[in-house]
């Protein structure tokens, strides 16, 4: 069985980052803050919620019936108040909320007024398109200020976001407007990426073909001449926003109305809309960026990830601006138009935190320490990590040439549908390479067998969460049964995170990988489901199977397996053909770097595909219990 093994504990190094970029960790040590938690886990809750604005207190902190919580029950808020109105109420009114930079040089600075003008006139203009309290607006924009503006606009009215990454193609977007009922989408002509414009347009309008509920489709023009647009349901962004009113008071939502929806892949079956709600989602939020990235009143924060992520959700914007912090964001790609220009931009703006993932710093590795060594690092005070094992080489690389031997690393273990951190090490704390860390205090994390008992240090398990948390998701959009899977009740409840993970003696928790058919890629999770029903899609594919293999710089990249239909032959022709169609299907990102034709996959008797099987046999591994194995 996957979970019955051990893993050696070798010795590792420790690190200790320097003092200097500890100062301002809020948890004066791990054992302390962690067992003051534990002591009274509401009144933990309660203290952090309180920094923030509510419009109505809770009655009560946490009512928890297996598995559905509700957080802050009956309090009222609305989750721009604390991003935008408390900061322009006070000091910060004039800070800037977003530095952006575009290639070639471009750049815009939004203030906290001016964001928040612009959010309340955008918010307007949703409303004159008839969105309102509990809508789905669907946001397929590339990373560019009025991709923040349109979230915030939604959360302002209480219309729920559900943002595609402006990466996936037409299949995966119209996928996801459906499963939402999204009445409007708002999207651009075109993102810019390594010096080339994508159009984005025209995979909006073939996504469309079958999305009844849309209504309108706000169009966000930057070239010339301008994109024609369908004067019945199209529109210009900045036409709408100009017509609307200046000024609109935030929505009044209940803490455990949705704030948004983020579909993420699944193993089996359409991609699952991870429901988000207001109150705890921003508790999590707001504690996660001041306590575990640290972020305070001077700094310049830089978190890597496209806003169309949960990453770009939480530690992007929601985050940042609930803190009160100056974000940096851009459309850049760190290897144009040479892979120095991340370097750059930290020392140009004076980056005091920088949140990128492990594929970045695999690449980076790879180009060599010349391009940072170029730049002054030294505005740096905390580097993290998010998406994948950060494997020791990169820590130590990281360690050494971007932080200089005195930045702390934070590897952070959570995902989508966790809302926020939930393993780390915190700043400050004695750090291990290839260890993400310890549950942070307000989350209770457990490494268990099949059956949810704990193992022992050494004895490879499944990561299991056994306390509800605040950012916790609290449903699966329409699908309440794919939401009571993620929760297992054993001797006692826990939720499962299909993640391996081993502990070592001092409880750090390293994390071995998905025990699932995830795939992660740079960081990005793949369903095998949906690239082998891309792949099917294909009139010439009969069956197909992928799986992850592993790769020095992505992590994984995806291998499929191919059996053909009658009358027709493997060629190269034909497997650029399927790769193409996935891309066009999918999106670039889930495009099979190898592709096998085969006559047969190993299958279970009851016609499941075990690619289990096929893993092993590609990575010259036993296959493990083959008993179930079809002839
Ligand atoms: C999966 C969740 C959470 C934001 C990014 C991905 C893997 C995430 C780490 C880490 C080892 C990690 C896990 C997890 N993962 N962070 N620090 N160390 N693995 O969110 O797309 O929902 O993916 O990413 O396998 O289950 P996501």
């Amino acid at each position: 069985m996957a979970e019955d093994f051990d893993v050696p504990l070798d010795e590792t190094t420790i690190y200790h980052a320097d003092a200097s970029c500890c100062a301002e960790a809020m948890f004066h040590d791990y054992t302390t803050a962690y067992s003051e938690f534990l002591r009274d886990p509401d009144g933990f809750w309660n203290n952090i919620a309180s920094d923030l604005q509510w419009f109505a207190p809770w009655d009560t902190v946490l009512d928890w019936k297996f598995p559905f919580a509700r957080w802050f029950v009956n309090a009222k808020l609305n989750i721009t108040h604390n991003c935008l109105d408390r900061h322009v109420s006070n000091h910060r009114r004039n800070k800037v909320a977003v530095y952006w930079r575009g290639e070639g040089g471009r750049e815009r600075i939004l203030t906290y007024d001016h964001l928040y003008n612009d959010v309340m006139q955008f918010a307007n203009g949703l409303k004159s398109l008839g969105v309102s309290r509990g809508d789905r607006v669907c946001i397929y924009m590339p990373t560019v200020p009025e991709q923040v503006v349109a979230m915030l606009a939604c959360a302002r009215i209480g219309a729920i976001h559900s943002l595609v990454f402006a990466g996936y193609g037409a299949a995966a977007l119209n996928q996801r407007i459906t499963g939402a009922q999204a009445k409007v989408v708002i999207t651009a002509d075109a993102s810019v990426r390594r010096g080339k414009s994508i159009p984005l347009k025209p995979i909006v309008e073939e996504a469309l073909i079958h999305a009844p509920t849309v209504e309108h489709v706000i169009v966000l023009r930057t070239q010339s001449p301008p994109v024609s647009l369908l004067p019945e349901t199209e529109i210009d962004y900045y036409e709408l926003m100009d017509a609307s009113p200046k000024g609109c008071p935030p929505e009044e939502m209940d803490a455990e109305d949705p704030l948004f929806i983020l579909y993420t892949s699944g193993t089996t079956g359409a991609p699952k809309g991870i429901v988000h709600t207001c109150g705890g989602y921003m508790v999590g939020a707001y504690y996660t960026c001041k306590y575990i990235l640290n972020i305070t009143d001077n700094d310049v924060y830089w978190c890597t990830a496209d806003p169309g992520w949960i990453t770009g959700h939480t530690y992007g914007i929601y985050g940042p601006l609930l803190v009160g912090a100056t974000i940096f964001m851009t459309e850049i790609t760190p290897d144009y138009p040479d892979p120095g220009i991340w370097w750059k931009l930290i020392e140009e703006y004076g980056i005091n935190i920088f949140y990128t993932a492990p594929t970045a710093i695999r690449m980076f590795m790879k180009v060599g320490e010349e391009w940072p060594d170029k730049y002054d690092l030294s505005s740096l005070r905390i580097l993290a990590s998010v998406g994948e094992p950060l494997n020791p080489e990169a820590f130590v690389w990281f360690y050494e040439h971007i932080g200089k031997n005195r930045c702390p690393i934070v590897d952070t273990w959570w995902q989508t549908e966790t809302g926020m951190h939930m393993v780390t090490t915190l700043v400050g704390e004695p750090m291990k390479p290839g260890y993400a860390g310890k549950a942070i205090p307000g989350v209770v994390a457990d490494v268990v067998d099949r059956e949810g008992r704990p193992v022992p240090p050494g004895q490879g398990g499944f990561l299991a969460i056994r306390e509800p948390w605040p950012a916790m998701m609290r449903t699966i959009y329409n699908d309440e049964e794919r939401y009571r899977k993620y929760w297992k009740n054993g001797e006692k409840p826990y939720y499962t995170t299909s993640d391996l993970a081993v502990r070592d003696h001092d409880g750090y928790i390293m994390i071995l990988g998905r025990s699932d058919d995830l795939i992660i890629v740079s960081g990005h999770n793949i369903g095998s489901a949906e690239v082998e029903s891309a792949l099917v899609s294909h009139h010439a594919v009969a069956e197909a199977a992928a799986i992850g293999k592993p790769d020095p710089l992505k992590g994984n990249i995806v291998k499929v397996f191919v059996i053909l239909r009658e009358g027709f032959e493997p060629s190269d022709k034909l497997t650029h053909d399927l790769k193409y169609h996935v891309r066009q299907t999918l999106g670039p990102i889930s495009v099979p770097a190898e592709l096998d034709y085969v006559t047969a996959l190993p299958k279970t008797r009851s016609g499941k595909i075990m690619r289990r099987v096929l893993r092993a046999q590609e990575l010259g591994m036993d296959p493990g219990d083959i008993s179930t194995l079809e002839e």
